[in-house]
């Protein structure tokens, strides 16, 4: 059956759980604009199905645009068996959990629920198991961060810088500890769901009384992560943390140097990183090379000195 007026677009077939229903309709392509028909929204994938594509060497399969959500809802529901798959390339491993990561993410800060925080759980522990199998997964997923700044994209993109630099600094850290980690790092701005779009979005500099409400994240975001049944230490200790300086001359509680957890530490590094090295309405991206150096101007008053090396290591095979 060949379909027209359909855009379509291609998903690796890797992503095929055997016995799983995909949910949409799938189709094989087979030649520049002819699509047939492979499986139907409402049938099983069986391992048949799966290996009548493995001896025709199909690597892809495409479905219909509009139907890319109902896609986005089976890879969310299945993706820990889909990572497991040993089949998927390094780039879609790493494709794969960048796209989740922004579904759930953007779900997240639109309407934060314990729902969307079991996600964003469940994806964090996704992405470290995947890391701990295949390294470069971490090194992949630093080169695709998006560079639009958004406040779920800034989520994900320090998330996954956070991560990398904490597995650099603490090498034995155990998995589960990283997961807790992990979840503190993409949940550090979880705050500014409440905090109106107005001042989110504000295309230029905050007026004193904005600012003082855009200072109150880090406890908002806290006081929400608690009701929301996130209340491990680690994770409120990241969010409230993240914008202390190592002088005394951050927020909310002027802490500095060792007074600040190591894990705060990080979330700071990388959170001025994501902002300057992502556009706005209002501003260009800047490089990692001066964004790096921006940072290292800005050591020790704002980062600790003894984090600045393993920090810019992140970025040395960029
Ligand atoms: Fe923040």
């Amino acid at each position: 059956m060949t379909e027209n007026n359909t855009k379509f677009q291609q998903i690796a077939t890797s992503t095929l759980v055997p016995e799983r229903k995909v949910g949409v309709k799938l189709y094989l392509r087979t030649g520049p604009e002819r699509f047939v028909l492979f499986i139907n929204e409402s049938s099983v994938l069986t391992n048949a199905k799966i290996d009548q594509l493995h001896q025709n060497n199909v690597g892809q399969l495409y479905l219909d645009a509009s139907d890319r959500q109902g896609y986005l809802a089976y890879i969310k529901e299945n993706l820990s068996a889909i990572l497991n798959n040993s089949d998927l390339t390094a780039n879609d491993r790493a494709a794969i959990i960048y796209d989740t990561a922004s579904d759930i993410t953007e779900n997240l800060f639109a309407q934060p629920s314990t729902e969307s925080i079991d996600q964003t759980r469940n994806l964090v522990d996704c992405m470290i198991d995947s890391i701990s199998q295949s390294p470069e997964t971490s090194n992949l997923m630093m080169m695709i961060t998006n560079q639009d700044y958004y406040t779920y994209t800034h989520s994900i993109n320090v998330g996954i810088y956070a991560v990398s630099m904490t597995k650099k600094i603490l090498p034995n850290i155990s998995e589960t500890d990283l997961k807790t980690l992990g979840l503190g790092f993409f949940l550090h701005d979880l705050g500014k769901a409440k905090i109106s779009n107005s001042i989110i979005n504000k295309k230029g500099p905050l007026d004193q009384n904005e600012w003082q409400i855009m200072q109150e994240h880090p406890a908002i975001g806290a006081d929400l992560a608690c009701e929301l049944g996130t209340s491990t230490p680690e994770i409120i200790d990241i969010i409230s943390t993240h914008h202390e300086r190592h002088d005394g001359s951050g927020y909310p509680h002027k802490l500095e140097k060792e007074k600040i957890s190591l894990p705060g530490k990080i979330c700071a590094f990388c959170d001025v990183f994501d902002a300057l090295t992502t556009k706005r309405s209002y501003k260009k991206s800047l490089s990692t090379f001066a964004a790096l150096k921006i940072i290292k101007d800005e050591t020790p008053s704002h980062f600790d000195p003894e984090l600045l090396n393993p920090f810019i290591m992140l970025f040395g095979t960029n």
